[in-house]
C-alpha cells in the first residue's frame, strides 16, 4: 500500500510517499528556515503563505523521486492537529481535494502520533520497529510527553509539562541570547565546546500528583533573567558555557522523569521522537542515566524534525484498520488527546 503523507503544521512543507508504513520512497522536507531566521522564531503568515507556494512542487518532487504517479497512491493522509492552523489549513486542505479527485481515502493525522512514529520507519535499509508497548517521549516546540504507547495511537499519558515545552525552553533562551534560530540546534552545538559546569541553575519542585511531569519555565526565567545568581564565579562567562549548562539542565530534569516512569512501569523500551530528540546530550544523558538492560530508540536525526514520512507511516495504520477520516475533518490548533489518561487518537 502506498501511502501520500503531508505535513504542513509548522516551518516545514513535506511530503512523502511511504509504502505499507514502513519503507520511505520519498520524503521531501521544503524548509523555511531561512524565512524565519531573520525574526528569531516562526512567523505564521509567512509560514501559511510559504507552504501555499511550496505545496504543489513539494508533492510533485515526492512522487518523483518515489517513482510513482498520484494514480498509484492508495491514500492520502495529511497533519490536521495540532500546529499553526494558517499552515495545518494548507496541507490539510490539499490533501482533501487530492482525495477527492482521485476517489481514494483521506486520512486526518495528529502530528504528535507521527513523531512517535518515527522510529519504526526504514531508514537507510534499515528497520527495527519497537513492539508495543513501549515509553514514549515526545519532545518538541509545543510539547513534552512521558506516555506509555500501547500502540501506534493509544497513549496513555503519564506525564507532560505543567507550563513550557522543552523546545520553547531552547527556543527562548536562543531567542533572548540572540544566538540564532532554530534555538534548539544553535545550543546544541554551541554547548559541544561549552562548560557545563558554568553555572547551576535550579530545577523544579513540583511536589504529590506530578511524579512524571515537567516544568520549564522557571528554568527558563533563570537563565534568562538571574543568570548571574547562578553563575560559577571561577568559570568565565561565554555563550558556549551558557549553553551547556542551560542545556545539561533541560535535559537532566526531563531524564529523572523518564528515568523515574521506566522504574514504574517497568517498560524496558524507551522510544524518543520529536525535534528535541536530536539533542546530544539528550540522547547522552538518557543513556547514562539508565539501566543497561533498557533499549533506548532514537529516530534518525533526519526523522526527528517534522517530516510527512511519519505522517504517511501513522496513515497507513489506520488504513489497515479501515478507519479513515470525513472531507470534513477541521484543522486544530490545539488537542486535548495528551491528558493525563489513557486516549485512542
Ligand atoms: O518536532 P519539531 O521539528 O516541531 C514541532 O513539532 O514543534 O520540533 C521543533 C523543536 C524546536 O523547539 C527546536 O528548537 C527543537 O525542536 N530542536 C532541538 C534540536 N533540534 C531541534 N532542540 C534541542 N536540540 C536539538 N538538536
Ligand atoms: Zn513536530
Amino acid at each position: 500500500m502506498l501511502v501520500l503523507g503531508l505535513e504542513s503544521s509548522c516551518d516545514e512543507t513535506s511530503a512523502a510517499v511511504v509504502l505499507d508504513g514502513k519503507k520511505i520512497l520519498s520524503n521531501i522536507v521544503a524548509t523555511q528556515i531561512p524565512f524565519h531566521k531573520i525574526y528569531n522564531g516562526v512567523v505564521p503568515e509567512i509560514a501559511s503563505r510559504k507552504h501555499i507556494e511550496w505545496i504543489t512542487p513539494v508533492v510533485k518532487q515526492a512522487t518523483k523521486v518515489a517513482g510513482v504517479e498520484l494514480d498509484a497512491i492508495d491514500a492520502i493522509a495529511a497533519t490536521n492537529r495540532p500546529g499553526l492552523v494558517g499552515g495545518l489549513l494548507v496541507g490539510l486542505t490539499y490533501g482533501k481535494a487530492l482525495a477527492f479527485a482521485l476517489k481514494k481515502p483521506f486520512i486526518a493525522i495528529n502530528h504528535m502520533l507521527g513523531h512517535l512514529y518515527g522510529s519504526q520507519l526504514e531508514y537507510n535499509g534499515v528497520c527495527n520497529p519497537a513492539v508495543y508497548p513501549f515509553l514514549g517521549l515526545l519532545v518538541s516546540g509545543g510539547h513534552t510527553i512521558i506516555s506509555i504507547a500501547k500502540n501506534f495511537n493509544e497513549i496513555e499519558v503519564l506525564g507532560t509539562t505543567v507550563d513550557d515545552s522543552i523546545g520553547e525552553a531552547f527556543d527562548k533562551v536562543a531567542k533572548f541570547y540572540d544566538l540564532g534560530y532554530p534555538g534548539g540546534v544553535v545550543i546544541d552545538r554551541l554547548a559541544t565546546t561549552g562548560d557545563k559546569e558554568s553555572a547551576h541553575f535550579p530545577t523544579p519542585k513540583l511536589g504529590k500528583g506530578h511524579d512524571f511531569d515537567v516544568s520549564y519555565s522557571g528554568l527558563k526565567t533563570s537563565v534568562i533573567h538571574q543568570k548571574d545568581l547562578f553563575w560559577n564565579k571561577n568559570i568565565p562567562y561565554n555563550k558556549e558555557n551558557l549553553c551547556a549548562a542551560f542545556q545539561e539542565t533541560a535535559v537532566k530534569i526531563l531524564v529523572d522523569k523518564v528515568a523515574a516512569a521506566q522504574k514504574a512501569t517497568g517498560l524496558k523500551t524507551i522510544v524518543a521522537g520529536g525535534g528535541v530528540a536530536a539533542n546530544t546530550r539528550l540522547r547522552s544523558m538518557l543513556k547514562e542515566c539508565l539501566p543497561l538492560d533498557i533499549e533506548i530508540v532514537f529516530p534518525p536525526l533526519k526523522l526527528c524534525g517534522d517530516n510527512a514520512a511519519m505522517i504517511a507511516g501513522v496513515g497507513y495504520q489506520y488504513l489497515m484498520r479501515g478507519e479513515t477520516s470525513p472531507l470534513n475533518t477541521p484543522a486544530l490548533a490545539r488537542v486535548s488527546e495528551f491528558k493525563h489518561k489513557s486516549t485512542r487518537i
